[in-house]
């Protein structure tokens, strides 16, 4: 395993930051960190169960487009951001900005986001925790009685309330602790190990569900696109879950990508990073929709998706419960990973600006979402605690969980994104960026980065703003 680079040209101290948050080797660490934080319950329980929502196939198309016109671009602004600051979100815009223009108060909105997605990311992450316990404990043994025992089982724990709690409370701890004595070498060869070990266990699970009864109108639903059916309310999730998936709009990647050497090419690794979330989600997908038609379950029946149609699967299958545990185990390191993202830029900023120690930082950061979280684990549904607490929102009341989710993905992770577009064009140089992608060894010339600065800087800008102008006015829920 190589060293970590030379931070010593950087102004702030990242070294500090750097031996506390771990070892990560330079390009291969790099690279990890980034697949890390985009491959995650975006992937392998989000986009399905929107794609679900949103009718199939023609989301999926807008989807793509999506990634690869405004969130690919986008990241790769982050990347040349973070990479140039070498030092926090919020102190690498005011680094590298010479006016008087507070771009930083873009970092700023940056770590309030990434606040609100891991309230409720985490929720999420206590169900998959407590279903990796159950399946170890033989619990998936009872779905197989009855279609409808996994829906039910799942609708009433997580409306139960205080379990759910201990869970979040759990996925904090962890969190907190990883980021508090930084990600050791341990964590980067787990991760190495371990999501080559996700990609077997997708494709394992995906020929069972090609085998299954229910493959023909699974595929079908996911590449057969019926345009008749788009509506606003889904390109605006695609536009939104584009951003949420490639970690992108909130400074993760920009604090990532701090720790960068100049001699790696950004735009190669961002596609690298870009490809392979786009190929586990489709994975994910197909895997999930040959078996919700097999077993007659409703696609668009929402974020229970996962932990409704899988479990029931897992019953029927020799060796079934260890294999749900495994898999279950999986899917919550990659939560994990994407969960210690989320984290970092609010622990970064702590620490680089507001010179906290660091070890007091990571508590209070992850305290602060917990705290924060609990409404959203206790609002999931109509029957949980906080289940009819609604707060007004354009387009139709919503419970916490929901407003965190929607209030992040559909307008603050693109107006994120979109301000560190317009930062890039106004408040620096053109040759600049394009050199910063190619970095030390690569040609900045080449017409695929003179491609990007174009996208990045006058397609991407105009086609976030334009769907953020629309959902500022209400459309948000509208059909
Ligand atoms: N990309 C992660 C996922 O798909 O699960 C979620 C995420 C991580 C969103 C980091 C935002 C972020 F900054």
């Amino acid at each position: 395993m190589a060293e970590p680079h030379d931070h010593s040209h950087s102004q702030q101290d990242p070294i500090d930051i750097w031996h506390v948050r771990g070892h990560f080797a330079t390009r291969v660490g790099f690279i990890l960190a980034a697949v890390g934080s985009a491959v995650g319950l975006g992937n392998i329980w989000k986009f399905p169960y929107i794609m679900g929502e949103n009718g199939g196939a023609a989301f999926l198309l807008v989807y793509l487009v999506c990634i690869a016109f405004l969130g690919l671009p986008v990241m790769l602004v982050e990347f040349v951001i973070g990479r140039a600051g070498q030092t926090s979100a919020v102190g690498s815009f005011r680094k590298l900005s010479t006016g008087t223009f507070p771009w930083w108060l873009n970092g700023l909105l940056g770590v309030f986001t990434g606040f609100l997605i891991l309230s409720f990311y985490s929720t999420v992450a206590g169900w998959i925790l407590f279903y990796m316990l159950h399946a170890i404990r033989g619990g998936f043994a009872e779905f197989a009685t009855d279609e409808a025992t996994a829906g039910a089982f799942f609708g009433n724990w997580i409306a139960g309330g205080t379990e759910p709690v201990v869970y979040q409370f759990l996925v904090m701890l962890m969190t907190g602790f990883i980021i508090y004595f930084g990600i050791e070498k341990g964590i980067e060869r787990a991760a190495k190990l371990l999501m080559p070990l996700l990609f077997l266990m997708l494709g394992g699970l995906l020929i069972n569900s090609l085998l299954s009864d229910g493959a023909m109108e699974g595929l079908k639903f996911m590449f057969r696109p019926d345009f008749g059916n788009l509506s606003y309310k889904a390109v605006l999730d695609a536009l939104g879950h584009s951003f949420f998936t490639l970690s992108v709009g909130m400074g993760a990647m920009i604090t990532y990508a701090s720790y960068v050497n100049k001699d790696v090419h950004l735009g190669k690794t961002g596609l690298a990073v870009a490809g392979l979330d786009t190929l586990i989600a489709l994975l994910a997908g197909i895997t999930i929709f040959p078996i919700v038609f097999a077993y007659g379950v409703e696609p668009g029946s929402g974020p229970g998706l996962l932990f409704v149609t899988l479990p029931e699967v897992f019953a029927r299958m020799p060796l079934g419960s260890f294999l749900g545990a495994v898999f279950f185990f999986l899917v919550f390191i990659a939560a994990l990973t994407s969960a210690i993202s989320i984290l970092e830029p609010v622990v970064t900023w702590m620490v680089d600006d507001l010179n906290i120690n660091r070890h007091i930082a990571a508590f209070v950061a992850a305290s602060t979402v917990f705290l924060i979280g609990i409404p959203a684990t206790l609002s999931v549904t109509s029957d949980s605690p906080l289940g009819s607490v609604l707060i007004p929102f354009p387009g139709g009341s919503l419970g916490f969980f929901d407003l965190f989710d929607k209030l992040t993905s559909v307008f603050l992770l693109p107006l994120g994104g979109l301000i560190s577009c317009l930062f890039m064009v106004f408040a620096w140089k053109r040759a600049s960026a394009m050199a910063e992608l190619a970095g030390s060894t690569g040609n900045a010339g080449h017409i695929l980065v003179a491609v990007w600065y174009r996208i990045a800087a006058f397609v991407a800008p105009l086609g976030i703003a334009t769907i953020l102008i629309y959902s500022v006015f209400g459309l948000v829920n509208k059909p």
